[in-house]
């Protein structure tokens, strides 16, 4: 039965030039994921500071850096005042954005940049994680649960502050996108990839390997720390490619909605030196329909025919532009 149908499909497909939609498995390297401890292990007795980073005047201890309710602000001089909602939340399910999009909104790749995103989306946004029609693809990041479960617990009104505050921010990107075929060893650690860097060497294939240059200043919060993306030889300008000609009729190259640059057009977000993985987790997530609120529907018959090396190339290409 299942065979005599699958003729006539195969030929129907043949004759229309209709390509047939198919989702590929999740690029795991994309959406990594903390290791859980080995089971009887006592967990490492971590040293409790006071820190210190070498541009700031100020030190933070093991517990404030640690506190989800106030964000570290190592450098209060580079950012305007933020909203409490911001700086600290309110007890006990609304996390302090700060402390994981940073006070100067440029977050980290394990979540994502907020300053500079356009008020009408950056609401929009909020509103979908609460209603459930923003999603990871990948359950149970810690990351993705606690944002959701901060846009749940969250007001209008707070929300709107919080917007106006990133929105006036300047996007910075922070990523170094590297071509490399070999690349260093590394473990999954604080949601990304911790490089060592005298462990020797393997093989990238077709992945993107992001995180810090640096783990201890990561750990530390400090908004400077830059990082860098492994990505595969030819991806960038392959990536280039794609997004100036996207579509049949390259009617759907990326700046005809994202604008100029891709740096945002009104309400439609910019894309341009963003984090490579959180572009990759982004694209597959709204290709598999995890991530449908918003004006998501726009980007459906973008990313309907994207393979997963269409989404690295692209991932790859704009996370090397500037913001
Ligand atoms: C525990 C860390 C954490 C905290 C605290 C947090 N977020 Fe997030 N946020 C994330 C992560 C992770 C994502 C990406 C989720 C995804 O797409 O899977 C995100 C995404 C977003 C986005 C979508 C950005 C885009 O480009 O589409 C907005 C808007 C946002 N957060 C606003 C906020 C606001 C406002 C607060 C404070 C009230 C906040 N976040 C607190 C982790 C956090
Ligand atoms: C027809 C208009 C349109 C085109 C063409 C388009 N986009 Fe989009 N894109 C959007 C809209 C609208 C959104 C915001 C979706 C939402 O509200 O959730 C978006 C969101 C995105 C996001 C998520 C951004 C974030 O902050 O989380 C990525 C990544 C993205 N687009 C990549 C691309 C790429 C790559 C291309 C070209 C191959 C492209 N888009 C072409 C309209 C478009």
């Amino acid at each position: 039965m299942i065979r005599s149908l699958r003729l006539p499909l195969l030929l129907s497909l043949l004759l229309c030039g209709c390509k047939p939609f198919v989702l590929e498995p999740a690029p795991d390297w994309a959406y990594p994921t903390n290791p859980a401890p080995p089971p009887g292990q006592a967990a490492p007795v971590l040293t409790q500071g006071p820190f210190q980073i070498g541009t700031s005047k100020l030190s933070f201890t093991r517990p404030e850096l640690t506190n989800l309710f106030s964000a570290p602000d190592w450098r209060p001089e580079d950012h305007p005042a933020m909203p409490e909602i911001v700086s600290h939340g309110r007890k006990p399910e609304v996390r302090a954005c700060a402390y994981c999009h940073l006070p100067t909104g440029n977050g980290r790749p394990e979540n994502a940049r907020l300053a500079g995103l356009p008020v009408e989306y950056f609401v929009a946004q909020m509103k979908a994680f609460r209603d459930g029609t923003r999603a990871s693809f990948v359950g149970g990041r810690a990351p993705t649960i606690n944002m959701t479960n901060t846009a749940k617990a969250i007001q209008d009104e707070e929300i709107l502050a919080a917007a106006k505050y990133f929105s006036a921010l300047p996007p910075r990107s922070f990523v170094r996108v590297v071509e490399s075929s070999q690349v260093p060893k590394s473990k999954i650690a604080g949601w990304l990839f911790k490089f060592d860097r005298q462990g020797g060497q393997e093989s990238l294939g077709e992945r993107i390997l992001e995180g810090p240059e640096d783990f201890e200043q990561f750990e530390l919060r400090d908004p400077a720390t830059p990082y860098i993306a492994y990505v595969p030889e030819g991806s960038i300008a392959l990536g280039k490619r794609l997004a100036e000609t996207w579509g049949e009729q390259k009617e759907l190259e990326c700046s005809s909605c994202h604008g100029p640059g891709y740096r945002g057009k009104d309400a439609v977000p910019s894309i341009a030196g963003r984090s490579p993985t959180s572009v990759m987790r982004q694209l597959y997530d709204m290709k598999s329909g995890a991530r449908h609120g918003g004006k998501s529907s726009e980007m459906d018959k973008v990313v309907k025919y994207m393979k997963n090396s269409d989404m690295l190339a692209l991932a790859a290409y704009l996370g090397s532009l500037t913001p």
